[in-house]
């Protein structure tokens, strides 16, 4: 099983960006923690953060054909970018959408999710660990609807 991660504007900033609401954790120890359990799990993983739109869409479309699921985090996309939603629901990969926060008790603009109507799930509000659970489950659903 092949999975992508990918993660959408300023999550790079992960651990420097309002560390309050985001967690002390830098984007590259959360790659390492994504790498590792995918090890653990016998699971291909790739990793990729942009922060601009259309290359976020490029690597959704690189993903037909050649992974098994998606994990991804659009970041502030999430809220505004019908072209993200539209690159999920074209390459029909089974899709998870995380979150660090807790989008939906936040301001009213972040309340508004494209991705979500293509998403097999949602998970926000369980900080870096929503990544790990949102592999676990592609991992536990993998085949299904096949
Ligand atoms: C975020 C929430 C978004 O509203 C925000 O723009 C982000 C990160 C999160 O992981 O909680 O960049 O997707």
């Amino acid at each position: 099983m092949k999975i992508s991660v990918i993660n959408g504007p300023n999550l790079n900033m992960l651990g420097i960006r309002e560390p309050g609401i985001y967690g002390n954790t830098n984007y590259n120890t959360l790659c390492e923690m994504i790498k590792a359990h995918c090890a653990d799990k016998g699971v291909e993983v790739t990793l990729y953060q942009s922060n601009h739109e259309g290359c976020l869409v490029d690597e959704i479309q690189n993903g037909y054909g050649e992974v098994d699921g998606i994990v991804i985090n659009p970041g502030a996309y999430t809220h505004t970018s019908i072209a993200i939603l539209d690159a999920v629901k074209a390459v029909g990969i089974p899709t998870v959408e995380v979150h660090i926060s807790e989008v939906d008790k936040r301001e009213d603009f972040r309340q508004i999710s494209y991705i979500r109507l293509a998403a097999k799930k949602t998970i926000s509000g369980h900080g870096i660990m929503g990544y790990i659970e949102a592999i676990d489950y592609l991992i536990e659903n993998y085949g299904e609807g096949k």
